[in-house]
Order: C-alpha cells, then structure tokens, then sequence
C-alpha cells in the first residue's frame, strides 16, 4: 500500500488509506481515545475503541510525539464532531492497524501552539522539536517556494547563478569578519565573506553579464531581531546597465514574487515611492521609512526607494578623514565623477547606491560600481589609504578593471527578512531553520566550542584565556 499524505484524506471518505506521522495529541473520551496524527501536510482524527482489542491496548500507550504508521478508513465524521478550523475537519479515521515506529521522551515544551511564549533557550536547544510546530513547518516551504520562484524567474531572464567561494579574503564591507586560520600558512587567515561583493564583480570582469546567486553572508556584528551572524541575500549583478536598468528588474522581480507566492498582499503603491536620502531624513528622520498608511493591517506593503545617498561621511568627528556610507566599489553619480577623480567637495559627492524598504526595513541595496581602476583608486585615496595598502588590498579589483572590465551594477535582497515581514514575523529567527541566539550562540550543535589542543597545534594557534 502507498503512503497517504494526512491532507488527502478530506476527499478521501469512504476508502483505506496509510499514514505515517506523528501522535500531536491524546483526548480521552470515556472509553474513547481521540489520536490528533500529524505530517507535514497536517492532522487527522484517529478514533480508537475498546472493541479494537490490542490495537486499543497499544493506543492506550500513544502519548504526545510518538512515531506510528496507522492503517485505516477514512469516514466522514458525524454532524456534530465537524471542526471547521482545519482542512481535515470532515473526517476521521478508523484504525485496522496501528504500528508504533518509535517511542518519545515527554517533549520539553508544548508543540501545538505557535511557540512563541516559549523561552529562546529552549526552543533553539531542541531546534528540531521546534520546527514541527506547523507555523515554523510553513515558514521553511514558503521560503522554499519564494527562493525557488526567484530562481526560475532569473533563469528565464537568462541569469546565472554561480558559486562563490566561502574561504576567502577580508574585504571592507563596514562589518567585522569571521576569519578561519589557516594550517598550511602559520599566522595567516581566511575570512568568510560578508557578502561576495568582488567575486560578482570579477564576474563581470569574466564576462557573466548576468549573474546571481542565493548567498550566505557572515557578519560578526550584533544579533537583532533583523540581523543574524550569518544570513542569506538574494545577490546579483548585470553588465552594460545603469541604474534605472538594475532597479527596474528588482521592481518587477519584486512585484511578481509578491502576487505569485503571496497573493494575499497588497502592495500600497506601484511603482514603488522613491525619496532622495535628504527627503526621507527631513520628512521621516530615517532612511527606511515605514510608509504604511494603515498600520494594522497585516497583508499591507509598503515598498520604497532610497536614492542619492552621500558617498562618504565623516569618520569621526574631530579629523578630516572620510569613510564610505555604503560600499566602496560604488561609482558616485556621473555628475560627481569629475570631483571624485579631482578628490573636490567630498561632502557633497552623491552615490549611484539605491536601498529598497519594505514595512521600514531596509531589504536590500545595490548600485552601479566604478568600472574604471581610477575612479576605485581615488574612492580609496579619499579614504586616506596609502598607494601600497590600495594595492595590497585591492590590487586584483583594479588590475581586473584594466584588464577590461565592462560598466556594471547590482543589489543584494536580505532573504531573511523579506520571508519574516511576508510570513509577519517579528524576527529573522523564525524563518531560518537554525539561526543562531541573541548571543550568538548555537545551542543545539552547542557552538562555538573549545577545539582540541592538537588542532590548535596544526593551526599554529594558541589561546591564551583572559582573566575575570
Ligand atoms: P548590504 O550590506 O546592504 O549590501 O546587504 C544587503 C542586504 O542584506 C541584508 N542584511 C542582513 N540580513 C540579516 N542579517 C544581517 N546581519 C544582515 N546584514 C545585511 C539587508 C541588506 O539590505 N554587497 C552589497 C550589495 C550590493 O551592493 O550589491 C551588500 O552586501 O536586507
């Protein structure tokens, strides 16, 4: 006999199916014992009699997260017994056979609520227990179905999609790195990449023009609710474009994931509001405003651009020294070029970079680059940087953009908080099936963790241990 996935059976009456799942819950009725059976696709009613002889003897046992295969018919459950608050509220199912796979401890928290009362520590020790609530069980296909649509989209439109490696360089992306020390080479190390960042743009170079990929990212920074140590960005990058082109598609992108996954939103304004950098602060005090003109309601979507952004910024309030707001391989618009290249009116240089806000979180952010070794040299040398740091560090970017590298641009989406706002969650966690904790620890593998001293040894590393 064949597996029935537990959905099915709400057309089903009438005929003997097989289910696999878990015991979500036990009612005693009397004599009657009541099984809840849950898969991935939901719950059905077992209902166990004591004229069913073992069978019954065995059900007395079930208790909550027991594994069981269950034979039986599927009828139409009496006027009365009608659930109308789920798929298979029609129907229940007469046991001929029940089978127990595997047995269970008493789980350390309730697993038929939405989990949220529950403590972090907990939920994210016992992360698999966690996930077969069936609203953590549905962020992981939604975000499965929206990362799938994405891809499909992109190939049609000819993109891409291609690795990037995780062992890499420290690159200046304004966080800190992850770093990996390296066995072979004493005292030298990778660093994870905060974003591939110059490997899209070496692509260009090699003449991809059209890439992408679902990207992990690494940023030892603070944990938030809109911020993981390690995350997952839509990332891309085209050749022969200019700005309008690059936000034109992530528009459309955008707009056709929303209607296709999530047809239940409403998208507030279409084309998406756009405001300069200096609008959004005068009017909204931020650079990702919350333009929802109704607050409560939860399938509502406020999409919009932030454009012209500074350049640089002070970088601290006494020198006359100067750091990039956003990414340092941005070209500046192609009215600011002349001063970026003469180093004139630094303050006033506007980037070519473009934010996109969704529900006042900022989702993703790109711009055209420099394509040019000298504009990417002066960007540096406005930074203060030496001649031989700039080719220590970025030699291989500007050997690349003399080896002709075509005029190109691109954007990163955060993923996970544009799965967390769509599915309106309030925090990244619930839509990565194993994040880490506002510590940034991992509770359930119990990472980090001391390594051993041999590996130490091989890695030329030793710890010393601060003291208090
Ligand atoms: P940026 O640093 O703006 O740009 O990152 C792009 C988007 O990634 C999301 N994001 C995060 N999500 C979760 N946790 C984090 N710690 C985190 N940090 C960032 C945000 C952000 O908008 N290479 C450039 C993109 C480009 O210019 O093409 C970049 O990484 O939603």
């Amino acid at each position: 006999m064949q597996r029935t996935q537990i959905l099915q059976t709400k057309d089903m009456v009438g005929e003997t199916v097989e289910l696999f799942g878990w015991v979500a819950t036990r009612r005693d009725h009397g004599k009657i014992i009541f099984i809840d059976l849950r898969d991935r696709s939901g719950i059905a009613q077992v209902v166990f009699v004591p004229q069913q002889g073992d069978m019954y003897a065995t059900a007395e046992k079930l208790r909550p997260e027991w594994v069981v295969r269950i034979k039986g018919l599927v009828k139409a459950r009496p006027e009365k017994m009608v659930n109308a608050d789920i798929p298979t509220g029609k129907v229940e199912i007469e046991p001929q056979e029940l089978e127990v796979l595997n047995e269970a401890l008493t789980p350390p928290f309730a697993l038929d609520t939405d989990g949220y009362e529950i403590g972090e520590e907990n939920r994210m020790k016992y992360r698999y227990l966690d996930l077969r609530r069936p609203r953590l069980a549905g962020n992981l296909v939604i975000r499965h179905k929206l990362i799938t649509f994405i891809r499909n989209w992109l190939d049609k439109k000819e993109f891409v999609e291609v690795e990037t490696p995780i062992l890499t360089k420290s690159t200046p992306e304004g966080a800190r790195d992850y770093v990996v020390p390296s066995r072979l080479y004493a005292g030298k190390f990778y660093a994870l990449p905060q974003s591939p960042q110059q490997y899209k743009q070496l692509l260009m170079a090699a003449g991809v023009e059209k890439y992408f990929q679902i990207a992990r990212c690494f940023r030892d920074e603070d944990t938030r609710g809109d911020r993981q140590p390690e995350f997952t960005q839509l990332d891309l990058e085209m050749s022969f474009v200019a700005r309008e082109d690059v936000m034109a598609l992530n528009e459309v992108l955008l707009i056709d994931m929303i209607k296709t996954v999530f047809p239940e939103k409403r998208i507030q304004e279409i084309p998406f509001p756009r405001l300069t950098h200096k609008e959004a602060i005068e009017k909204y005090q931020t650079d990702r405003p919350d333009l929802r003109k109704d607050k409560d309601d939860k399938d509502l979507l406020a999409l919009c651009w932030i454009i012209d952004f500074p350049f640089f910024e002070k970088a601290d309030e006494l020198g006359d020294s100067w750091t990039f707001t956003h990414n340092p391989f941005s070209a500046p618009k192609p009215e600011a070029m002349a001063d970026l290249l003469d180093k004139k009116n630094i303050g006033e240089i506007l980037t070519t970079q473009y934010d996109v806000v969704l529900n006042g979180w900022e989702i993703g952010g790109g711009s055209i680059r420099n394509h040019q070794a000298e504009a990417l040299q002066a960007v540096f040398e406005i930074m203060g940087f030496e001649k031989s740091r700039i080719e220590s560090n970025f030699g291989h970017m500007l050997e690349a953009f003399r080896l002709g590298t075509p005029p190109h641009g691109g954007i990163a989406w955060g993923l996970d908080r544009i799965i967390a706002l769509l599915r309106n969650e309030p925090n990244i966690r619930e839509v990565i099936a194993f994040p880490k904790t506002g510590d940034a620890r991992d509770l359930m593998m119990d990472g980090p963790s001391e390594i051993s001293a041999k590996q130490l040894e091989e890695l030329h590393l030793k710890v010393e241990k601060s003291k208090g």
